[in-house]
């Protein structure tokens, strides 16, 4: 899969790119990650990408041409490489980012994002060339790139392959695999006991017990315990 990301600070995709799971996927070629900074595309000496908003007030606003052009540019590329582009805006007004909606957008062959900055974006860029807004929560950041960020890792760890067990995916939360939506069980690893020998912290006896089936039940009964008293809110999806 193939993301484009429209930022004026493109180094910053580094921190996607060179890391853990999302860097590994990268490194391997299931995805390709690229920045395109609308600098590159203004045509005045500043290689000014933002101006002050009509009608007064606090902050720039980013200018509705170069970004256009950055679009167009990307576009191009794009579909020379067979690729459909939808549009993306990261933004605090956009749809609150669900993994139904990373694991929808999974399905797409690329996705071009972009990441506002100051006040935003001229609206009527947006009006014209935006698909989509989404929004990774109710708080406002200084930029769209870590948003962006967090939508890409969302989306590349649901790619087939990328993660080394199928597994994790389907039984994680907010899974929408099965008929109901669930937080996840807790887990447990080694030492079996923490805080020494006479440590109280113990690993629930039933995981230890290789009785795969109880094991099983006991996991389902925690993720209904847990999304009861922290997210009732999901078992209204039912
Ligand atoms: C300072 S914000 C602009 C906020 C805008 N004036 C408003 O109040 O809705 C600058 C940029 O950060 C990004 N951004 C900030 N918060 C975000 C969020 N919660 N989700 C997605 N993008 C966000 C957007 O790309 C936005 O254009």
């Amino acid at each position: 899969m193939r993301f484009d990301l429209i930022t004026i600070f493109p180094e910053i995709l580094k921190a996607l790119t060179s890391y853990g799971v999302t860097g590994r996927a990268v490194e391997r070629g299931q995805v390709e990650v690229k920045g395109w900074n609308p600098r590159d595309y203004t045509t005045d000496g500043y290689r000014r990408v933002d101006d002050r908003p009509y009608g007064g007030g606090p902050g720039m606003v980013m200018l509705y041409e170069p970004l256009k052009r950055t679009i167009d540019a990307v576009r191009r590329e794009q579909s020379g490489a067979g690729v459909t582009s939808h549009l993306i805006y990261l933004s605090p007004q956009g749809k609150p980012l669900t993994q139904q909606r990373a694991s929808e957008i999974s399905k797409m062959d690329g996705v071009i994002m972009l990441a506002g900055r100051y006040e935003g974006v001229d609206e009527r860029l947006i009006e014209a060339e935006v698909d989509e807004e989404i929004s990774i929560g109710d708080y406002v950041l200084s930029g769209g790139e870590l948003p962006a960020m967090v939508l890409m890792d969302s989306i590349i760890r649901l790619l087939p392959g990328v993660l080394g067990h199928a597994d994790s995916v389907i039984e994680e939360s907010f899974s929408t695999l099965g008929s109901e939506i669930l937080l996840d069980y807790p887990h447990y690893s080694r030492p079996e006991k923490v805080n020494g020998e006479d440590g109280v912290e113990k690993v629930p006896e039933v995981l230890l017990s290789g009785d795969h089936k109880k094991i099983a039940k006991w996991r389902r009964i925690q993720a209904e315990n847990r999304t009861t008293n922290r997210r009732p809110d999901l078992l209204l999806h039912k």
